[in-house]
């Protein structure tokens, strides 16, 4: 996770120069002037931007470094007629630069600051991983922190990349980066038509493109470079190795974005952040809720604090949690900036006890693992000022982390997507329905939804559903296999006292105390209790044991035990759902059925290998999902949002097959298979 920085020197010009390659990031006379003639116009995208027909563009970068050519690419598509269409850049860089360094540079190009700006206020973090950004003109980039050859293995095929841009250091001293492994993913990612351009003529670099179903063009070069390489992929009959086995297929839809209308059953975080994420990319969306408002569920609970879930060690799922903290951090302190909510980015301590204590997490591992924007020990001023406090021995620190009402987090995301919210409307079953899509003389039939209420009367006919619905959706006939369980948890407010008033980190032990909001009547959430929901007492009803039990477990937490009074103000309850291995539900919606025939194979042999055909039937069309986001909704729901919004949308996503496999809620049905449970 945590990356090695570049060792960088600068040169008189205030250009850097990398002392681990012995190379220049950029030209000295003009860098922008070089940028924009070698990939922007060798690309040709002045000319394809004027004239694009298409929902979305997708560009790649190996060699992120300033992140000059982004820039251009995003001063050029905001000054072309692109209204309505998405810019994603996806861009691959080994060493990412320090927020100082990236600062430094950016302030040599004035006329790209308004770009600058929005990126450089969520570059906060150097660990390995897809790092989300959504920017203004509806840009998306990935940046992809880690070894190009490595972070390109993990991408699907899927809508493919349009355009390359080929920036890393000279093949003489950065051989890996030109080498036949990257060449070949850059093949199996790109479509009849994507071009690709870079400043290196070198003869080997020519040969293998060529190899690899590329038409080369030596063009005139920049300044006083006399050539560099203009592409173009004409293969079209390529028949790629799938990055995993047959079930994990996820088939996308294919209607355009304007077209795609879509319910989304459930208005807590989970629900509301896909409306938003849908919404920046063009697809329309009603929300169905049976409760009288919003953030009924879970997310009515007063106040959520941000954190990461922590691993011992780096694998698909660790990236996954890591990745939902950092991006979900971002959209916080975004929508804050534009005035949407209040995020109190106060930073979270993380005490000994709250550690897993069936396998205890190693605290020296764990710093050496994370980055330090992420995680670190506690300074000896904080030290200092929280000993009198609690037990902070060998407390952890997450600068990033703090706290917001869940509530106005999903008006907030209301708001911006002006999504139709259909209160007091409980939906209880789905109905298959072919619908007609285009004008009469060119009509097409595709697979839709009637969405039920309770007697049977008609809600609405979609294209597609995402069910958000959280512990409920073992109601719907096509999601009652997949495994839910339910713990109940209640969050108590207690007063407090003018030496708690000081109190300004969250601080999670057993219990999380939050600071307070009010100077003046100080009074403390302590959250939560966790219970096995047995289904039969209502939701939110709340209970004076679990606030007796949230008191005593708090107390533990503190030195001080005349911090807190055992006066309660408030408490709420409220039902997490989640999933045997405690990872959120997130994908399309398999058809067990059909899974259960086609691969019980799996049970007599379960290595056995399946064929990639007509894996489409493996889901149910049009209906996917988002729940089980246990404990963490508030890091998991935003960013699982933008991964199935960009799985529906056909995009590339921000995380690899691999994560992707261990999200889809097929895994049980094939562990259950594997392990002969029918
Ligand atoms: C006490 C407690 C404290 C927590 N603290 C934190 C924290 O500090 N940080 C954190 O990250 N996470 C925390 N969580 C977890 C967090 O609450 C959840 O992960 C998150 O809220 C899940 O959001 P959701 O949208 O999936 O579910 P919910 O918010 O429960 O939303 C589901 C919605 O679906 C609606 N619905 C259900 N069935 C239907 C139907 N048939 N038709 C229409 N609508 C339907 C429900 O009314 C509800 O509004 C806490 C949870 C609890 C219980
Ligand atoms: C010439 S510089 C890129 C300049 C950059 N496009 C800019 O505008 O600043 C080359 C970059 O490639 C990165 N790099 C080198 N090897 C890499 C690899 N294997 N994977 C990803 N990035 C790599 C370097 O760290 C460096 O930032």
């Amino acid at each position: 996770m945590k990356l090695v920085t570049p060792n960088i020197s600068w040169q008189e010009n205030g250009h850097p120069f990398s002392e681990d390659y012995k190379d220049i990031y950029f030209s000295a006379e003009d860098p922008i002037g070089e940028s924009e003639h070698v990939f922007l116009r060798g690309n040709l995208l002045p000319e394809r931007w004027q004239q694009l027909d298409r929902d979305q563009f997708t560009l790649a970068e190996l060699g992120f470094g300033s992140g000059l050519n982004f820039l251009l690419a995003c001063k050029l598509w905001n000054e072309s007629p692109t209204k309505g269409q998405r810019l994603h850049y996806i861009a691959f860089e080994k060493h990412p630069l320090q927020l100082d360094q990236m600062q430094k540079l950016h302030a040599l190009w004035p006329e790209l600051q308004p770009f600058s700006e929005q990126f450089i206020t969520q570059y906060a973090d150097q660990g390995s991983g897809c790092h989300r950004f959504l920017l203004s003109d509806a840009i998306i980039l990935d940046l992809h922190f880690g070894d190009a050859k490595d972070r390109l293995n993990q991408l699907e095929q899927r809508a493919g990349i349009d355009a390359w841009f080929l920036d890393g250091f000279n093949p003489k001293r950065n051989h890996a980066i030109w080498g036949s492994n990257i060449l070949q993913q850059i093949a199996r990612l790109s479509h009849a038509g994507t071009t690709l351009s870079t400043y290196s003529v070198a003869g080997t670099l020519r040969r293998n493109l060529n190899q690899i179903g590329f038409t080369v063009k030596k063009i005139q070069g920049f300044g006083r470079k006399r050539h560099m390489l203009q592409a173009s992929y004409e293969q079209t009959d390529i028949q790629n190795q799938p990055l995993s086995d047959a079930w994990n297929k996820v088939p996308y839809f294919t209607l355009p974005s304007t077209q795609k209308n879509i319910a989304i059953i459930g208005a807590g975080l989970s629900g509301c952040s896909l409306a938003y994420s849908l919404s920046r990319r063009g697809v329309k969306t009603k929300i169905y809720e049976v409760a009288n408002t919003i953030a009924a569920g879970a997310s009515g609970i007063p106040l959520f604090s941000l954190r990461p879930r922590l691993f011992q060690a780096n694998s698909a799922i660790a990236e996954y949690y890591l990745h939902s903290f950092l991006f979900s951090s971002k959209m916080l302190q975004s929508l804050t900036r534009f005035g949407e909510l209040t995020w109190y980015q106060c930073g979270v301590v993380q005490l000994q006890s709250a550690l897993n204590k069936k396998s205890p997490l190693k605290t020296l591992s764990l710093t050496a693992l994370y980055p330090d924007s992420v995680l670190r020990n506690l300074t000896d001023y904080s030290r200092t000022k929280l000993r009198s406090i609690a037990d902070i021995e060998t407390a952890l620190f997450f600068p990033q982390g703090g706290f917001v009402s869940p509530a106005s987090l999903c008006a907030a995301y209301c708001t911006l997507s002006k999504v139709a919210v259909h209160l007091n409307t409980a939906v209880a079953t789905l109905v298959q329905k072919e619908i007609k899509v285009g004008s009469p003389n060119i009509y097409k039939e595709h697979n839709g939804w009637q969405l039920r209420g309770d007697n049977g009367d008609l809600i609405d006919t979609v294209d597609a559903v995402i069910f958000a619905n959280s512990q409920n959706i073992s109601q719907f006939e096509q999601l009652r296999e997949l495994p839910i369980e339910s713990v109940s948890g209640q969050v108590t407010r207690f007063a407090g006292t003018a030496e708690s008033n000081n109190i300004d980190h969250i601080i999670t032990g057993e219990r999380t105390l939050f600071p307070s909001t009010d100077h003046e009547l100080v009074s403390h959430l302590v959250a939560a209790s966790y219970r096995n929901f047995d289904g039969l007492t209502p939701n939110d009803s709340f209970s004076d044991f679990d606030n007796e039990e949230n008191f005593k477990a708090i107390q533990k937490s503190l030195t001080n035990k005349s911090l807190l009074h055992n006066d309660i103000l408030q408490s709420q309850a409220a039902i997490r759902s989640s999933t045997p291995d405690r990872v959120p539900l997130v994908g399309a919606v398999p058809n067990i059925n059909i899974i259960k025939n086609r691969y019980g194979g799996l049970k007599r042999n379960a290595n056995r290998k399946f064929d990639n055909l007509y894996t489409d039937q493996n889901y149910w069309p049009g209906l996917y999902i988002s729940a089980a986001h246990g404990s963490n909704g508030l890091a998991t729901c935003g960013y699982s949002a933008e991964i199935l919004a960009s799985l529906i949308c056909g995009e590339q996503l921000p995380i690899g097959q691999e994560t992707l496999d261990a999200l889809n809620p097929i895994r049980f049905a094939i562990r259950d298979l594997k392990k002969q449970i029918s």
